[in-house]
């Protein structure tokens, strides 16, 4: 009874979506049909305005999968038990809380919507990495009961101080990264470290519905200008379809699908297997965690196909939120002046959606809309002060993909906080505008030749998206 009563609490929030559209300029409605009108804590958590009540039903039973606590095996409930044995989260919602934006740790307390990808140099299957030996691809700091934590994680701040053209001073902290009280000994001596916050998941199935034609030109026509912006694509294997595609998901544009992205983190961040990942994650050298029970009584991958489905399905059809402020003379300003410092290169602003890929796991109401998602889901290099050093799929230890900009402006509505950037170094725009180096240091010098005024006014702008 409760998920039906949310359902018509969505349809009544949603209503606005309708009445307002009429008298809207296009690019308020960032989703194009599906954009909802939304602001607050539960922004980032509304179904496509334009779905059908059964597709309603459904997105409701895949956020009760995406929000529910996993549990330790063996226990009562078969449907949600298998928990770790290693894990970093009990949930989807426990790294993006409210579907949005995760944060580092505060001083002292071990990150949890913050995780440490690992690997080794070299190339591992089908091109992707090669995983630490000892403690795999990814850093797992919490355990079941009887089974080590991999570690614990240390975080170090630097500040970094510099000065606009005005002479108004500003100072970046700048994040390293360490390991305490390793549980299975030392970790390779070349590992190579990717520290990650958990993205905003809005509008991931309408990213998923851009036509690969038109990523590959944003490519093609950046090649063709002679700015020194080289955005390139990155091709990555799929495991859901057995097959390479377009990189669009993950910082480094090192997932293709919202499906693999989804059996990725069921098994690497909460210990859950499926079909597609049958095993868990634990390496030879751990033994403890290859010994632990294993959930639905150890006969069957411990998330069965329909209710993944339904998990995809969910956050393929989550709205997003309608811009705000469009009328402000700010926000006007700042929208020229994003574009005359050549932001709108690699954050491109609209785009029309094909067909979602995977019509199952999606909804037929993606497909032909009128976008504005502020990516050009290429990779670019940004610089040594950015770089982690750890290449992804093509991706170089350099490079990073363009993350869409829509609904950054509500991150802090969302989740009470305002940290960005691949690891929520920055706080704020300015902040990650500051830190843009390589491809985008022009950008970021034109930034700091700005006036106070036009800096403000072009932060107004990217927080209208
Ligand atoms: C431990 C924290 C954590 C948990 C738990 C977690 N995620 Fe994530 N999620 C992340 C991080 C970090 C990234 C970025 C990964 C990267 O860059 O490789 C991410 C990326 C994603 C993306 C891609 C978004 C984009 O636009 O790039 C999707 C979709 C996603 N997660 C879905 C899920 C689902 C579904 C679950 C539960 C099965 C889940 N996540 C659990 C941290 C988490
Ligand atoms: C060469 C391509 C490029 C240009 C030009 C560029 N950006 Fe970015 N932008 C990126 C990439 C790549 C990232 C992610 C970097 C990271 O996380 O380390 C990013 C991150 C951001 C973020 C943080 C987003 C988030 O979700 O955390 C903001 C805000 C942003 N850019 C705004 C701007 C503005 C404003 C301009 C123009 C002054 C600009 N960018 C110019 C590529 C670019």
């Amino acid at each position: 009874m409760k998920r039906i009563t949310s359902t018509v609490i969505l349809g009544l929030f949603t209503l606005p979506a309708l009445a307002g559209s009429a008298t809207t300029l296009a690019e308020e409605k960032t989703g194009g049909d599906t954009t909802v009108f939304a602001t607050g804590r539960n922004a980032f958590s509304f179904p496509a305005a334009n779905l059908s009540d059964e597709e309603r039903t459904r997105f409701v039973i895949g956020n009760s999968f995406f929000k529910r606590n996993w549990v330790e095996a063996p226990a009562s409930t078969r449907a949600r038990d298998g928990l770790g044995p290693h894990f970093i989260a009990r949930s989807c919602g426990g790294c993006h809380v409210n579907d949005g934006r995760g944060e580092p740790p505060k001083p002292g307390d071990q990150p949890v919507s913050l995780l440490l990808r690992l690997s080794i140099p070299g190339v591992g299957a089908h091109g992707g990495v090669n995983p630490e030996p000892t403690y795999g691809d990814q850093f797992n700091n919490f355990a079941v009961q009887k089974v080590k934590p991999e570690g614990k994680v240390v975080i170090s701040q630097q500040a970094i101080t510099g000065r606009f053209a005005d002479g108004e001073t500003y100072t970046l902290l700048a994040p390293g990264y360490g390991f305490r009280d390793l549980g299975y000994g030392p970790m390779a001596k070349d590992v190579l470290v990717s520290p990650r916050v958990a993205p905003q998941i809005i509008g991931v199935g309408l990213l998923e519905a851009i036509p690969e034609a038109d990523v590959l030109a944003n490519a093609r026509a950046q090649a063709a200008d002679p700015d020194g912006i080289r955005g390139v694509p990155n091709r990555v294997w799929d495991a859901t379809t057995g097959a390479p595609a377009l990189g669009r998901f993950g910082w480094k544009a090192n997932v293709a699908s919202i499906a693999h992205q989804t059996a990725g983190a069921f098994n690497g961040d909460i210990g859950i297997t499926s079909p597609t990942f049958p095993d868990e994650g634990c390496t030879a050298a751990q033994q403890d965690c290859l010994a632990a029970p294993r959930g639905a009584q150890g006969k069957a991958p411990e998330i069965d196909p329909e209710t993944w489905s339904d998990v995809v399905f969910y956050q393929a059809v989550l709205a997003p939120p309608a811009r705000r402020n469009l009328a402000d003379p700010r926000v006007k300003r700042g929208a020229a002046l994003f574009r005359d410092a050549r932001c709108a290169t690699c954050h491109r602003p609209e785009y029309v959606t094909g067909r979602p890929p995977r019509p199952e796991l999606s909804s037929p109401a993606l497909a032909g809309q009128r976008i504005f998602p502020y990516t050009d889901l290429l990779l670019h290099d940004m610089g040594d002060a950015l770089a982690d050093g750890r290449p992804d799929g093509r991706a170089t230890g350099r490079q990073w993909k363009t993350p869409p900009l829509w609904g950054v402006g509500l991150i802090r509505d969302v989740n009470g906080h305002d940290r960005l950037l691949h690891d929520g170094r920055a706080r704020g725009v300015l902040e990650a505008i500051l830190w843009h180096g390589g491809e985008a240091e022009a950008s970021r010098n034109r930034v700091l030749a700005m006036p106070k005024a036009d800096r403000e006014a072009l932060v107004k702008f990217v927080e209208s998206l």
